[in-house]
């Protein structure tokens, strides 16, 4: 029922992402940026705070997607909400050019735990992460870039897709592959990721 939904709405919504024929503005998706979002994101979208996303690099469709869906309550997080409230479709798509033009952050260095990298690598090959998320995880279209985001982010997002708590777009693509995750394959998961 619940992905029924998602994918009517996604039907839907499509329009305001996918949109009429119109140039994004980058300039001005950075003014808003430096506005409202950067006290959170961080300088240039590296974000230092745990638990917030990085943006810099991320796909230009995936963060339209996501601040859609944060607009249309279908993704829920109380600090989000009153951000996307007045946000216009213009303003998506100027955010969403402007974080994607930006440089991906590096993955974090040195590796503290290269053991749990390993291990990270291997549940990705063995789950096929990849072949969503590109050999360098950099994502594409409406799927994400995991490569270099923080760790304990990359933990809370697969806890969410795995307890239901966000169902994404993409089929619900994610809740599948997240649902038979094991904990220690998460946390290896992330670890890899972050460091990549
Ligand atoms: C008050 C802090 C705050 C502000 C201001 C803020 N965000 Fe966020 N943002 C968050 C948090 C926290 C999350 C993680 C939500 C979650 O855990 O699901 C997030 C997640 C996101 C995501 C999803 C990224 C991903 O990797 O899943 C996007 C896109 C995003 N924010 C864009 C923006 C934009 C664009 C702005 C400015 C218009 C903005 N945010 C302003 C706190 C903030
Ligand atoms: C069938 C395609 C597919 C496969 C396989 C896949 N993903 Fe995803 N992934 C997606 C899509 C689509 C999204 C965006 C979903 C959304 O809108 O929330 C996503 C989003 C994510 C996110 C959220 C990123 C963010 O910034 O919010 C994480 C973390 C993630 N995937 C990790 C993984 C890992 C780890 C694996 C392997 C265990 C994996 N994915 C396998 C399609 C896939």
């Amino acid at each position: 029922m619940m992905r029924t939904t998602t994918i009517i709405l996604a039907a839907f919504l499509a329009a305001a992402v996918a949109g009429p024929a119109c140039a994004a503005d980058v300039a001005a998706g950075k003014a808003k940026a430096t506005e409202v979002c950067s006290a959170c994101h961080g300088e240039n979208g590296i974000s230092t705070t745990e638990n917030i996303p990085s943006l810099a690099g991320q796909q230009d469709q995936f963060i339209q997607w996501q601040l859609v869906f944060f607009r249309a309550g279908t993704r829920k997080n109380e600090q989000m909400q009153p951000v996307v409230e007045p946000l216009t479709n213009e303003d998506i798509r100027n955010l969403g050019a402007y974080f994607a033009s930006l440089a991906p952050p590096r993955g974090a260095k040195p590796d503290d735990n290269p053991d749990l990298s390993a291990k990270g690598k291997q549940a990705a090959t063995g789950r096929r992460c990849a072949s969503c998320h590109g050999d360098d995880f950099a994502g594409t279209k409406a799927v994400a870039r995991i490569a270099g985001q923080r760790e304990e982010y990359l933990v809370k997002a697969l806890h969410d897709y795995k307890s239901g708590a966000r169902s994404g777009g993409g089929m619900a693509a994610m809740s599948d592959v997240a649902y038979p995750l094991h904990e220690e394959e998460i946390t290896a998961l992330a670890h890899y990721l972050a460091h990549l």
